[in-house]
């Protein structure tokens, strides 16, 4: 390998400012570290910890820097390990989706303002992936993402339980009385029973996968369940990696290019990934300064097959989606079926094609070939109308019967239409939702707003709403749910969300009141309030004269400073500012 000057040199070995110098170098070398270490001219290599006891999805990576640490130094170069800001997707109030841009932030200006020349990115519970990979993009130093692997598959009677997805069924046969307080309880705990993150393909799996197909991650990295040993090998690969790029000078803008945004979108709708890969995606896009819209996912998505049978779209789990070959049997199909980029540049110096094209699906009832999918179109279809600009509806998770009801025929199309139950942000929605005088029945469509970026700061988790409970004990499972907020990725429930503009953004949800008919046909794409246009008219002049749709008062620093930054999730729900500053490393 070829020595050259790294960035770290110029805090370790700069003698046009031999003060700075030695200023730095006694700090760090008062644990031991030598200056003969320190002036070695090897790369500095950050670990960028997303575990800790606050993070269980994550706290693994605690571990596995270990076996981190030893591929750096094995590979020549020395590791610095700091934490990054806790976002645990089960435990944080009101919501994780406020944390994303926090430790976004946090990372930005850690890695900018230490002695660091490349980064290993710990990543996996949700949040946890795009915001380690936004930094990198900003910074534009080389990174490579090591994933903390999924939990081992759930089990209760025989029946695999998958995280997150089989709270929402417990949710409703707790509302219906079938299960006590207990039984859920056990229920829930049954899916996570070991370390790692959601082993449904939840937005965890999701954008751990996407990582990979980003190549921003080794080949067959993201789908090793967290306590095999696989895992901590790949830890120590991952490690060694990361020095030959810092040598390579293979950087963030060389691997998030245009084509691999465009083979991620079509590597979700084959593993039926989570509603929240648009908007973490495009704000990563944005980051890296390439061009990704919400009409990319529809057009190179939407039509795109399920090949992946995890749930909440399929039945199987995490330790299925390894031991069937992960991305690189995804990604695999893909390539031959000439639907990837294969030219695209990955971590290890190879493309996605060298990487993947020879890959195999070991179980096709797990991974299912191309031309035998279980589904056909499971991108995410894309929907506007009087009340947003845009919002998404997953095709992965509709049924059978409502997708040859409302999607097979595009020469005779049928909208679907109802009465709508309008709730102003979660605490309404389950104070109310149960009381039968708000007269909702089987044709109801529920309303929730006041759920996005600005309206529950970050956007809150909660568009998809369980029936009434009166509902769910004649057998009604579900109903037609839309909202400007988020859904879980593990929820297999079919709703229209991340509506833009929000209610709190003048969005057209504000509008709306219980008892409006509104009409969504998903065949070309809208969704309507079926609402006289001077009647609509008179309403927006009416909110317009009273300042507009009242959200809650901001509880803290962060969730002031955020709203007055953030943009919609259409456009990734991103510090707006902050986009402006671009490959900082170069600058
Ligand atoms: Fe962390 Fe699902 S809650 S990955
Ligand atoms: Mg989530």
């Amino acid at each position: 390998m070829t020595k050259k000057a790294f960035r770290s040199q110029q805090w370790f070995n700069d003698l046009k400012n031999p003060d700075n110098t030695s200023l730095y170098l006694g700090w760090f070398m008062n644990y031991g570290i030598s200056l003969e270490e320190l002036r070695s001219g090897k790369p500095i290599i950050g670990i960028a910890q997303t575990g800790s006891d606050l993070s269980p999805c994550n706290r693994h990576h605690m571990v596995l820097a270990d076996r981190v640490r030893s591929g750096i130094i094995e590979a020549g170069g020395i590791p610095f390990e700091f934490p990054v800001h806790p976002i645990q997707e089960t435990a944080k109030r009101p919501t994780a989706g406020l944390d994303r841009n926090l430790a976004y932030l946090g990372l930005v200006e850690v890695l900018l303002g230490y002695p660091i020349d490349g980064v290993v990115l710990t990543i996996g519970c949700d949040k946890t992936t795009p915001a380690c990979l936004m930094a990198a993009a900003t910074m534009n130093i080389p990174a490579i993402a090591l994933s903390v692997g999924p939990m081992l598959n759930g089990w209760h009677e025989g029946q695999r339980t998958g995280s997150g997805t089989i709270a929402w069924k417990a949710r409703e046969l707790l509302a219906a009385g079938e299960i006590d307080e207990e039984g859920f309880i056990k229920l829930v705990a049954s899916s996570a029973p070991s370390t790692g993150y959601c082993n449904t393909m939840g937005t965890a799996t999701t954008m751990n996968s996407l990582t990979e197909a980003l190549g921003m991650s080794l080949p067959g990295s993201a789908a090793i369940p967290a306590p095999h040993r696989d895992r901590a090998e790949c830890a120590w690969r991952t490690g060694k990696a990361i020095v030959e790029m810092v040598h390579a000078d293979r950087k963030p803008s060389d691997i998030l290019t245009r084509d691999a945004f465009l083979n991620a979108i079509v590597v979700n709708s084959s593993i039926g990934g989570s509603s929240n890969a648009p908007i973490h995606l495009i704000a990563l896009a944005r980051h890296m300064g390439v061009d990704l819209t919400l009409e990319d996912w529809q057009t190179f998505g939407r039509d795109v097959p399920l090949m992946v049978n995890l749930q909440p779209a399929g039945q199987y789990l995490g330790e299925d989606y390894f031991r069937a070959g992960g991305v690189p049997a995804v990604a695999g199909e893909l390539l031959r079926a000439g639907l990837l980029r294969g030219g695209a540049m990955t971590a290890n110096g190879r493309t996605l094609e060298d990487n993947c094209l020879d890959a195999r699906i070991l179980d096709e009832d797990v991974i299912r070939p191309f031309d035998r999918p279980l589904k056909s179109a499971a991108g995410f279809s894309v929907l506007k109308g009087n009340l947003f600009d845009s919002a998404i509806m997953k095709l992965s998770v509709i049924s059978d019967d409502f997708r040859a009801r409302y999607l097979s025929d595009p020469e005779d199309p049928e909208a679907f239409e109802g009465p709508v139950a309008v709730f102003d942000g979660p605490e309404h929605y389950h104070r109310v939702i149960d009381d039968p005088s708000l007269g909702i029945d089987e044709r109801t469509i529920l309303v929730m707003r006041g759920t996005g970026p600005l309206g529950y700061p970050g956007a809150a988790e909660v568009v998809n709403m369980r029936p009434p409970a009166y509902l769910l004990e004649r057998g009604i499972r579900s109903l037609p749910c839309v909202g400007d907020g988020r859904q879980s990725g593990t929820s297999g429930s079919p709703s229209i969300l991340n509506a833009s503009p929000e209610a709190a953004a003048g969005g057209g949800l504000a509008l709306l009141r219980t008892g409006d008919r509104v009409r969504i046909d998903l065949r070309c794409g809208s969704a309507n309030a079926l609402v006289p246009e001077e009647e609509w008219a008179a309403r927006r002049l009416e909110l317009d004269m009273s300042g507009g749709y009242v959200s809650p008062a901001s509880q803290s620093p962060w969730q002031e400073l955020q709203r007055a930054w953030i943009g919609q999730l259409q456009t990734g729900a991103v510090l707006e500012p902050a986009i402006k500053h671009q490959r900082l490393a170069q600058t």
